[in-house]
Parts: C-alpha cells; structure tokens; sequence
C-alpha cells in the first residue's frame, strides 16, 4: 500500500467520527507490515475530557487485535484543517511508547496537504519507562 492509499483510508475513517460536540471530525489509518490496516476515528463524550482521538483510537485497535509494536508501519490522520493535521501532545506521548522509532507518521489534511514526520520529530525528549528508573 502506499501513502496516498493509507491517508486516503484515514480520510474514510472520519465516517466513524462521534463528534457533536467539536464537529470536528479526524480519521486515522495504521498500517502493519503485514498489510492489515486498522482504523481510528475520534470519539467524544458529553463530559469532554473523556474523548479520545483518532490516532489513539487506531493504535489501540491493533493491540486489541494482537499487533504489537513491532509489525507497525505507518500512520495517517486526516481532518478538516488549513494546514495538515497536527497530532495532540497526549497522542504523541502514547505514540512514542507503542508506536516504532522507525514508524512513518502522515499527518495530512482533506485538501491534499501532507507532512512526514516521526514521533522522535514529533517528541523530542519524551518522558519514558527509562525516567522512572533512579
Ligand atoms: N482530535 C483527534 O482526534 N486527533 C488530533 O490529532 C487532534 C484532535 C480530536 C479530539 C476532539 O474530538 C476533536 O478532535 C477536537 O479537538
């Protein structure tokens, strides 16, 4: 699969968006090594800190499925936005303990704009297991 068919699937996944309250509505696309692509959409609540985004929600639908860390490729996200869509700090740190160093991150808006990045461009010196150690 290549990039445009992932931030294309991405871009389906916002079908599944629950968002009356933003109207705000974010797909995301995971992509393993073996081919299996899961989805994410975001989720919203009426008490609004329980929402969850589209990417996290993606990234714990392949661990619900057995993938691991290590069979991910690559991710899009796609919303509705002026430049390409920007993932959240609580994302990037959840990304940066599940998700691999190596693993493309595509984040990309309707209109066709894309930017390639990588969680350690995405968090730089992000807190981690090794910082609870003394
Ligand atoms: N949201 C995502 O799903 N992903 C992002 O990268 C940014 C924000 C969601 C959370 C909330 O449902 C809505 O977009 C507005 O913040």
């Amino acid at each position: 699969m290549n990039v445009q068919e992932l931030i294309e699937k991405a871009k389906e996944a916002r079908k599944w968006s629950y968002c009356p309250y933003s109207n705000f509505a974010v797909g995301s696309a995971l992509l393993c090594k073996d081919g299996q692509v899961f989805y994410g959409a975001n989720i919203e609540n009426s008490s609004y800190s329980l929402s969850m985004c589209a990417e996290r929600n993606a990234l714990y639908n392949a661990l619900m499925h057995g993938y691991k860390k290590e069979d991910f490729l690559a991710l899009a996200v796609v919303a509705d936005t002026p430049r390409a869509c920007a993932m959240c700090g609580a994302c990037r740190q959840v990304f940066s303990e599940l998700f691999p160093a190596e693993g493309k991150i595509y984040l990309a808006n309707v209109e066709g704009s894309v930017i390639e990045t990588d969680i350690s461009q995405l968090l730089p010196y992000a807190f981690s297991s090794e910082d609870l150690k003394k």
